[in-house]
């Protein structure tokens, strides 16, 4: 069995997540379950956009057999107590920016993946920091489920999937292929020779500016593996950023080779 964890809100990027899973396992499990334990703001999780009945239609015409939709005291039953917390990977970034987050997330998939014990997981690459976090927890606590980790699916503008693009007005959306732009910036002095990560985190940050609708959160050039900031860039590395419309966050990614 393939597991693919999601909130719903099921989008392009989830529908590529149930077909890798579909090409590699005999039964394919989805679980729809937005998570209040990993919303910092309770706002976030009220805004959080929910269709069910669209979702179970995008789980089958993706190739799923099973949809695993439960309510919130099913996931945490009276009594419950128990979190799982990831040690230094969860501080910088979005651990940082979003207290709490990452302890809800591993709690949750610690459940998703105990229920499940399906031979493989799939989680996408735009929560970069994500899947480093669950793929160390999944190793730490002896989780025999296998991370399978699937590229970021953008739009033709550039502008990487997310539920939360629904949000973003419409001229919000016409500047949100900014993110891309960014790490496409950086990424092109990277490939010109530029190896000082100060350098390319600036060029990020530059981009962003031009865009008035745009709040910078953070802008990073980090150790792929620890994620911890780098000063040069002497193996591959990992570019990030996260940045708000108005109440609407969204994130990014690029590796460097
Ligand atoms: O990436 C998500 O949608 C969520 O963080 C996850 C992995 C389903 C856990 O709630």
């Amino acid at each position: 069995m393939g597991l693919v964890p999601t909130m719903g809100a099921l989008h392009e990027g989830h529908t590529s997540l149930i077909r890798k899973a579909h090409s590699e396992n005999a039964t394919v499990l989805v679980s729809i379950f937005v998570n209040p334990r990993q919303f910092n703001d309770s706002s976030d999780f009220e805004a959080y956009p929910r269709d069910e009945a669209a979702d179970v239609r995008v789980c089958g015409a993706a190739g799923a057999n099973l949809v695993f939709i439960p309510s919130v005291e099913e996931i945490y039953p009276d009594g419950f107590q128990t979190t799982v917390r990831v040690g230094a990977l969860t501080e910088p970034l979005e651990g940082a920016a979003r207290p709490g987050h990452f302890e809800g997330v591993t709690t949750v998939v610690a459940i998703l993946l105990t229920l499940a014990g399906a031979e493989r997981a799939y989680f996408g690459q735009k929560d970069a920091q994500q899947l480093l976090v669950i793929r160390r927890m999944a190793g730490d606590l002896g989780i025999a489920t296998k991370i399978v980790a699937c590229p970021i699916v953008r739009e033709p503008d550039g502008l990487a999937m997310s539920s939360r693009n629904m949000r973003l007005t419409a001229a919000q959306r016409a500047a949100a292929p900014i993110l891309r732009r960014a790490l496409s910036a950086a990424r092109a002095r990277y490939d010109a020779g530029e190896r000082d990560a100060e350098v390319l985190r600036a060029s990020m940050r530059i981009t962003l500016s031009a865009e008035p609708l745009v709040a910078p959160e953070y802008v990073s050039c980090a150790d792929p593996d620890t994620l911890r900031e780098l000063e040069r860039v002497a193996g591959p590395a990992l570019l990030s950023m996260a940045v708000r419309f108005g109440a609407v966050r969204l994130i990014d990614n690029e590796p460097l080779p």
